[in-house]
């Protein structure tokens, strides 16, 4: 058992993170363990800032900060149960500011008053209190939950701690560079034409557009690997016309695999019978389930058989059709009869003593048997990692066929699924609560190492409304996943870290910020404040204590720590660049293909003494392991003493061609009389009283470093 566990600790000040504490195993008998490598420690550490007890009777451990004493973890305040298919571990919270836990319409911070919260993998639209797809429990068999209860037996003094960035750092993959662009989907996208159509639309409309997508409608009779050779005759060539204009292209891929056709008449579920490849039923035979296509078998993604043959089928298919990525969907297992076709045997893993509430008491409802056979355990152990090995399997899959970074998006999903895919948050209603819900969303998956998230922007069941998808695409814009957005000054692969992130990870000092959820930063230098309510042009947001500047550069804030309201007409949303950074921006563009060739600019917010930093990874987007091979360029821009200069701290060419061509610094306190680049008086640099802002066009080779004064 690892316990996986996140407080902010609420006495002092510096949030609190443990992972994994620790692990208890039975000396007697090996049980089902996870399969999947947790961090673990390669050394002792030389200087220890935890420190740890053990009480024999009753049994349970103490974890304690060394420097006060302030007790973290204790596990002596309920009995310890280590019992088959129930295990029971407790612990007093030291604070009530909890977050994490995995997926589920929550807000940031949860509530400790009792709350239940289960952790079994199911297909259900996100309504509150409901488990949607993340399980970061590495360790829990079966079904498991958790009571948070705000109870504080301890005594707490003083506090100490470290910064709140380690446990994140579990390396994401690194997306394509065109995969954080704008994706377009729909599922009713009938036809090659109607989506040829949008496509056309999107472009008249002048709407910046990545990746188009497809739902079901280009399967024959949703059957993954095929094509309807009616309505999307034309499919192969429709993507490879996407392609000729530099647009991406992703189609929905589910596991259930149809298994009602006359044998020799769907080569997916044949070669998956010879190959073995499917999860059997009590008596060996496949489990036959039910979803879209109807009748079907699901794959068993731990087998490495299934692998192979799910790389085939996926092969093939490109051959034909040379999508760029995949949207995995249906994998909790989503199951539309309870079990099977034929129901579930009863035995104890179907039936266990104990099963979370929510489901009526069945662990089956809306999945399959709990008892079914995979290759490395029973489904009952597995189930939640169904998600997770489909993910896996689909990466390095893409890998093999297209030999460049991989774009995977899950529904399901479990502790390290960040390192193969991303995920979207299924199926949100079209309403104003569940935008606001996209962001505590969108900021726990960051924290948990899946940074390339997002919510289906406007919403995806039942009308949305022009108001409400506005403000929906203004916030989507800042979801690392769909974002019609061109900074890459943060890739959170190189450092692990996160994309979008709460508040409270860039000031965790500051106890105003533990519970913000309805506004995000990017990175740690944009503090994005959108409006969550219909009818409001006003917004009101919190701006830890410094200086904030808009990033059109026409307001600056100098906070003390303090709520502020601000204006917000529907065409508005509220970006704030945070004093002391350097943000490389790059022109707006149709796609990012295109962006990325596009002039550079650099917004340079000093802080009130003059300096700011900032830096810039830049690859060819496309290319694998490119950060591993130092196949990148990094460049570091710093500003102090009326200077911004930039410094080439690695290269392999990546961005010759590149230019800077204009530097706009904010918080220029008095009007320069002159500006050089590199030495050379610019003539039309432009300065603003008002606001503060230096204005510098330039046109300067970014893969040089260059200087740029003012006095
Ligand atoms: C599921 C998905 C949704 C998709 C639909 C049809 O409900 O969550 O996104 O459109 O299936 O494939």
């Amino acid at each position: 058992m690892h316990l996986f566990l996140k407080a902010l600790q609420g006495e002092g000040f510096l949030p609190l993170w443990l992972l994994p504490a620790f692990e208890l195993r039975d000396p007697a008998r090996r049980r089902y363990e996870v399969p999947l490598e947790t961090p673990r420690a390669g050394a002792r550490a030389t200087a220890t800032l935890y420190g740890l007890q053990f009480s024999e009777d009753p049994f349970g451990i103490v974890v304690y900060r060394e420097a006060t004493g302030t007790v973290l973890l204790n596990t002596t305040v309920a009995p310890l149960l280590f019992a088959d298919q129930f295990l029971q571990i407790s612990t007093s919270l030291l604070s009530p500011f909890i977050t994490g836990l995995g997926e589920h319409l929550t807000s940031l911070i949860l509530n400790t008053s009792w709350t239940k919260i289960t952790l079994w993998n199911r297909d259900m639209a996100p309504v509150r209190r409901s488990r949607l797809g993340f399980a970061p429990e590495a360790g829990a068999a079966g079904a498991s939950w958790q009571c948070l209860s705000s109870t504080r037996p301890f005594k707490v003094k003083g506090s100490a701690g470290r910064l709140p960035a380690w446990p994140v750092r579990w390396y994401p993959f690194m997306p394509p560079y065109w995969g954080l662009g704008f994706h377009l989907c729909r599922w009713g996208y009938s036809s090659t034409a109607i989506t040829r159509e949008v496509v056309v639309n999107m472009t008249a409309a002048r709407f910046p557009l990545d990746v188009q997508w497809n739902d079901l409608d280009y399967m024959d009779a949703k059957r993954d690997f095929t094509f309807n050779k009616k309505t999307f005759k034309d499919y192969p060539d429709m993507v490879r016309d996407f392609h000729q204009s530099g647009l991406r292209y992703i189609m929905i891929v589910d596991p259930g695999i149809s298994s009602s056709g006359p044998p020799g008449t769907y080569k997916p579920y044949d070669d998956g019978l010879k190959r073995g490849v499917f999860i059997r039923n009590a008596t060996g035979q496949p489990l036959i389930g039910k979803v879209w296509p109807g009748p079907t078998a699901f794959p068993d993604f731990t087998n490495p058989e299934t692998r192979e043959w799910w790389y085939d089928m996926l092969k093939e298919f490109h051959d034909q059709v040379p999508f760029d990525g995949m949207w995995i969907d249906m994998n909790e297992p989503s199951n539309f009869v309870e079990g099977s076709q034929q129901g579930c045997p009863s035995n104890n893993l179907e039936n266990p003593p104990y099963v979370p509430g929510v489901f009526g008491g069945r662990l089956q409802a809306g999945t399959i048997c709990a008892s079914s056979q995979q290759y490395l355990s029973s489904h009952y152990n597995l189930h939640s990692l169904y998600g997770l090995t489909e993910a896996i399997a689909s990466h390095d899959a893409l890998v093999r066929i297209r030999g460049t970074r991989p774009f995977v998006i899950s529904r399901s999903t479990f502790a390290g699924h960040g390192r193969y895919a991303g995920h979207w948050t299924g199926d949100v209603w079209s309403d104003w609560e569940q935008l606001y819900y996209s962001i505590p969303e969108v900021l726990l998956f960051n924290l948990f190492g899946v940074p390339l998230v997002g919510a289906d922007i406007c919403g995806f069941a039942s009308d949305t409304t022009e108001e409400l998808c506005v403000r929906w695409t203004q916030l989507g814009a800042f979801y690392p996943f769909m974002r019609n957005h061109n900074d890459h000054g943060n890739r959170a692969h190189s450092a692990g870290e996160t994309v979008a992130r709460p508040l409270f990870l860039e000031f965790p000092k500051d106890p105003n910020t533990w519970t913000v959820d309805r506004q995000l930063m990017w990175g740690a230098e944009l503090l994005v404040t959108p409006v969550l309510e219909a009818g409001q042009t006003k917004v009101s947001g919190y701006f830890p204590a410094g200086t904030w500047y808009s990033l059109a550069g026409d307001s600056t804030i100098h906070s003390k720590g303090q709520w502020i309201l601000l204006s917000a007409p529907l065409d508005t949303i509220n970006v704030h660049v945070r004093a002391g950074h350097i943000l490389p921006l790059q022109e707006p563009a149709f796609r990012t293909a295109e962006s990325r060739k596009k002039g550079m600019t650099l917004i340079v917010a000093l802080t009130t003494d003059g300096f700011a930093r900032g830096d810039l990874f830049w690859d060819d987007g496309e290319s694998l392991q490119t950060f591993e091979n130092g196949d990148y360029t990094q460049l570091l821009f710093l500003a102090a003493h009326g200077a911004v200069l930039s410094e080439l701290l690695r290269t392999r060419g990546q961005a010759d061609g590149l230019l800077l061509t204009a530097v706009t610094v904010l918080g220029v306190t008095s009007a320069p009389w002159r500006v050089l680049a590199n030495g050379t008086p610019v003539e039309d640099f432009s300065y603003r009283s008002d606001t503060q802002v230096l204005t510098v066009p330039v046109s300067l080779p970014m893969w040089e470093p260059f200087a740029i004064t003012w006095s």
